[in-house]
């Protein structure tokens, strides 16, 4: 009883989006963006890792699928013990994705085809190969505090690093430095020392860094951790959680009050913000410039990011270990609260996939792998998809002996497969030759997924119901007008189904609904969501056996167990 008065209650929720749009320049609004992984997406030179000239080269794919930005993972000069994420030159391509004429070639290409690029930029550390982090262990001015150094504690006559921080990779996030004789911090790992940002200088360079991928062309920035750029200069411990669950060494067993989302963090994105937006005047066409920002936080600080200038805080509510909501109640609550802190004049976003977490149909299981392209092309904003999405990859077990990532390296071969991301980072499977198609390599970086021969982008091209060709319909959903201005609500529609209507007056509504248990479900979406008794099928889930274009009654709809259909006009 109780239960279905909340319901009542939480139906009533209507969203208006904008009603009435100005025409924008802010391309980005009601698209989608396509996160590459570069080391995997196509290897064109045959040395098992993916490169820049592979991406130019399947350009077209990105065409027909019609999105609107490709995101490139770091392409720059790199050790790679991080795999990207550790730079030691910021403005240099790293040799095993290129040059940087591969590089004008790529974006040259994508901009002939109206496709932009977005590169990652990573301000947070660098690599310890850093000519900036070697010269500072020199103590060599003015990079002598470029990075975070301290002391060590001493305890009973021995050095201990300053304090109990941990790493993200698990372990201390201090690393003693013989040769400086100091503990230097590392919130990743060891080989990625944190750059200090009370230092002025540091700040200084990052805007150099920035300009000049400006002055290359490029259309904006996924700013990767940005939330730990700053740390509380007290250097205190900080609290353990009471009840995680978890190793004493673990990063999840600590409450990070003092190293993350500082409140200095949001005065240096307005100051990028402004950076970025001074040059995009300057260019040819004035085209606005996109940041996108990665802090996995409370949903009290996205808030800030927004009105900090980030266009995209990232939201990774579907992905996110710490709260990955399982019930369609909780999708229901957190996609209204999401709604609900977007500030106006700027837009939602969904992540549907990243290379840090599972893949979608690996962490739902199979048959909800297009739930969440789905949810995301019909609720306001952008979605973000993550390469092999589109054609329902999923991830490949590794070995211990086949593990590279630090993440899972860190934890040895007994864990390592609790926090290793390799399995989300297996090349794109193309086709059904051999390595997939993505290199002529005999053995690739990463293992390819054993199932290519049958799970592959030919495959699928091939067939008349495929993820492929779910996922072109949702880019086109998404550009529809009623996407763009249409009011949104999500409804439960009973117990186990969510529903999301999108409307417009005097036309078809758009529905989508999503059977979130494992058994068919019969429901009245007619009298749940106040629809027309009659709509088309515009897409369903694959393998939920729903054709395309047959005509529903609404107050009678059977949706087989872990089915997503989205319903429209004739
Ligand atoms: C977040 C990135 O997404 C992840 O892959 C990386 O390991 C860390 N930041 C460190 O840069």
């Amino acid at each position: 009883m109780f239960r279905w008065i909340v319901v009542c209650i939480l139906v009533s929720t209507t969203i208006r989006v904008d009603a009435a749009p100005k025409p924008t320049k802010e391309w980005w609004k009601d698209s989608f963006i396509y996160q590459i992984y570069p080391r995997s997406f196509m290897d064109s030179n045959g040395d098992g890792v993916g490169d820049l000239n592979g991406i130019t080269s399947k350009l077209q794919h990105l065409i027909d699928l019609n999105v609107s930005a490709i995101w490139l993972s770091p392409i720059f000069e790199s050790p790679m013990v991080d795999f990207g994420y550790d730079v030691s030159n910021f403005t240099k391509i790293d040799p095993i994705f290129g040059t940087m004429s591969d590089f004008t070639n790529l974006t040259a290409t994508a901009k002939a085809l109206g496709l932009k690029v977005l590169l990652d930029f990573v301000p947070n550390h660098t690599s310890n190969k850093h000519p900036w982090f070697l010269k500072s262990v020199k103590k060599i001015k003015p990079y002598d505090d470029y990075y975070i150094w301290m002391d060590g504690k001493l305890v009973n006559g021995t050095s201990e690093p300053p304090n109990n921080w941990l790493s993200v990779f698990g372990g201390s996030a201090w690393e003693f430095n013989e040769e400086r004789n100091q503990y230097y911090l590392h919130q990743f790992a060891a080989g990625q020392p944190d750059l200090n940002y009370r230092s002025a200088a540091v700040n200084t360079e990052m805007e150099k860094i920035l300009t000049f991928w400006l002055d290359q062309g490029v259309d904006g920035f996924r700013i990767d951790a940005i939330n730990f750029m700053f740390e509380d200069p007290r250097y205190l411990d900080e609290p353990r959680k009471s009840n995680a669950g978890v190793d004493e060494d673990d990063y999840e067993g600590l409450v990070h009050i003092y190293t993350k989302d500082l409140t200095d963090t949001f005065t240096i994105l307005k100051s990028w913000r402004k950076l970025i937006d001074t040059h995009g005047k300057k260019a040819p066409k004035g085209e606005p410039k996109i940041i996108l920002t990665e802090a996995y936080t409370r949903m009290s600080e996205i808030t800030k990011y927004y009105e900090a200038g980030s266009d995209v805080p990232m939201n990774f509510m579907f992905i996110d270990p710490l709260n990955r909501y399982s019930s369609t109640m909780e999708f229901k609550r957190n996609i209204d609260a999401w709604m609900n802190l977007v500030p106006k004049g700027h837009v939602a976003n969904w992540v549907v996939d990243n290379h840090d977490n599972p893949r979608v149909g690996s962490r739902y299981g199979v048959r909800r792998s297009d739930e969440l392209s789905m949810l995301s092309a019909v609720l306001p904003g952008i979605g973000i998809i993550y390469y092999g999405d589109e054609i329902g990859m999923l991830d490949r077990n590794m070995t211990w002996n086949e593990t590279v990532d630090p993440a899972g390296c860190n934890l040895g071969p007994e864990k390592y497969h609790l926090k290793s991301r390799d399995p989300v980072r297996t090349p794109f499977q193309w086709d059904n030759s051999t390595n997939a198609g993505f290199s002529t390599a005999n053995k690739t970086w990463l293992p390819v997924h054993e199932n290519y021969k049958t799970l592959n982008l030919a495959a699928q091209k091939a067939e008349p119901v495929s993820h492929y060709s779910l996922f072109k319909k949702l880019v086109a959903l998404k550009k529809m007008p009623i996407m763009k201005t249409g009011s949104m609500e999500v409804i439960l529609v009973g117990e186990n189904v969510l529903g999301v209507v999108r409307r417009l007056p005097d036309i078809p509504p758009v529905v989508l609904l999503i059977n979130f248990s494992e058994t068919t479900v019969v429901v009245d979406a007619r009298t749940w969501m106040n629809i027309p008794e009659q709509l088309t099928v515009y897409a369903s889930s694959v393998g939920s056996n729903i054709p395309s274009e047959v005509t529903m009654d609404t107050t009678e709809i059977n949706l087989p167990g872990a089915a997503s259909v989205i319903l429209s006009g004739p």
